[in-house]
């Protein structure tokens, strides 16, 4: 199954929706694959990726890579950052 999230205004949530999304189902025990095709790179960096530092999809499109040599394996539940309310003091 894929699912997209996709809409032209800025700022409406696809990346955050995107992660969460792929967290969500992880922990359903389904296997994801989160598709960072967005040049700002946001959900690469979500996941605490340096985007400077690993080959991309720019990569793959201009034949550089092959696809396979882009993947990463993440796993989601591990990067959760805990949060408490004196956040907000
Ligand atoms: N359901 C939500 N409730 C409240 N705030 C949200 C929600 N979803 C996203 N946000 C906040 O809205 C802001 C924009 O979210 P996000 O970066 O996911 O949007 P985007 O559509 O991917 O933006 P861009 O167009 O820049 O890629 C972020 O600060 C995010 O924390
Ligand atoms: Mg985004």
């Amino acid at each position: 199954m894929t699912i997209r999230f996709s809409i032209f205004k800025g700022g409406t949530g696809k990346t955050t929706s995107t992660v969460s999304n792929a967290a969500a189902l992880v922990k359903k025990g389904k296997k994801v694959l989160i598709v960072d095709q967005d040049q700002q790179a946001s959900a690469t960096r979500y996941l605490d990726i340096d985007p400077e530092q690993s080959p991309s999809l720019y990569e793959v499109f201009t034949g550089v890579e092959d696809v396979s040599n882009v993947l990463m394996w993440y796993s989601l539940q591990a990067s959760l950052k805990p949060m408490t309310l004196n956040a907000i003091e």
